[in-house]
């Protein structure tokens, strides 16, 4: 028999296997809009907004997630000895690919981005929206000590940190009214905050990401808990054309 449209779509979505998308096409109760779908007449589009067994799903080519990663989860399929931040995912994410764009820390907490669409991960881990590096990625830090206006000056002009052949640079460091750090940075080196907190003399105590380029984490999103986010303001723009 052939395999309908509708079943390939549902396979797309990280639904199951194609064998249970043929169960769940004709035997769940599907409705787009409010109207059950007949299996013997309709079919599934890109685009639809489904409620499949009472879960509401949009049939998207790809997926934006956004999570507030708790501390204690690491940023890995095959964590050592920690869960993992796929842990907090459903399945139907898991199965259709879904990667972090970049990591965070087993103990830093905070705003954590997820995609199948391999141009948006790339945009934002290589920090470049067009030709030019666009994504600052902003942290809040709690020293084990006060920051000094001194420790705030060098990170903004740069640090010269073990086995990286450039000079590091802040994006931005500014004293929070309770002495935490804001810091910002634009590159992705590893562990990057604590080692250039460490240059300048201080240590992180605890480490927070509260945006990457023009996502910020909503107040209001508790940890371990993930929205759908739209991806334009990173994909929206070309590359910049090279002179
Ligand atoms: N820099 C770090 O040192 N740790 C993180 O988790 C992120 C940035």
């Amino acid at each position: 028999m052939k395999v309908r449209p509708s079943v390939k779509i549902l396979q797309s979505q990280g639904l199951g296997s194609r064998r249970e998308c043929e169960n769940i096409f004709w035997n769940s109760e599907i409705f787009r809009n409010g109207i059950q779908i007949d299996p013997e007449i309709d079919e599934i589009s890109w685009g639809d907004t489904l409620l499949i067994d009472g879960n509401t799903f949009e049939i998207t080519q790809y997926k934006y997630v956004l999570m507030h990663k708790p501390a204690g989860y690491e940023t890995s399929h095959l964590p050592s000895h920690n869960p993992s931040v796929f842990d907090l995912l459903p399945k139907h994410y898991i199965k259709r690919g879904l990667q972090a764009a970049g990591r965070l820390d087993l103990d830093t907490t905070g705003l954590l981005l997820f995609s199948d669409d391999g141009q948006f991960i790339h945009r934002l881990i290589s920090g470049k929206v067009g030709t030019r590096q666009e994504i600052e990625k902003i942290y809040v830090v709690k020293g084990a000590r006060p920051f000094t206006e001194l420790q705030l000056k060098r990170l903004v002009e740069g640090v010269d940190l073990d086995d990286e052949p450039e000079i590091i640079y802040a994006s931005r460091a500014n004293l929070l009214p309770d002495g935490q750090l804001e810091l910002g940075i634009t590159t992705g080196k590893y562990h990057q905050v604590k080692r250039m907190v460490a240059a300048v003399g201080n240590h992180v105590d605890a480490l927070h990401r509260r945006v990457v380029g023009p996502y910020e984490l909503p107040v209001d999103l508790a940890p371990a808990s993930y929205v759908e986010v739209d991806p334009a303001p990173v994909l929206s723009r070309a590359p910049d054309k090279v002179a």
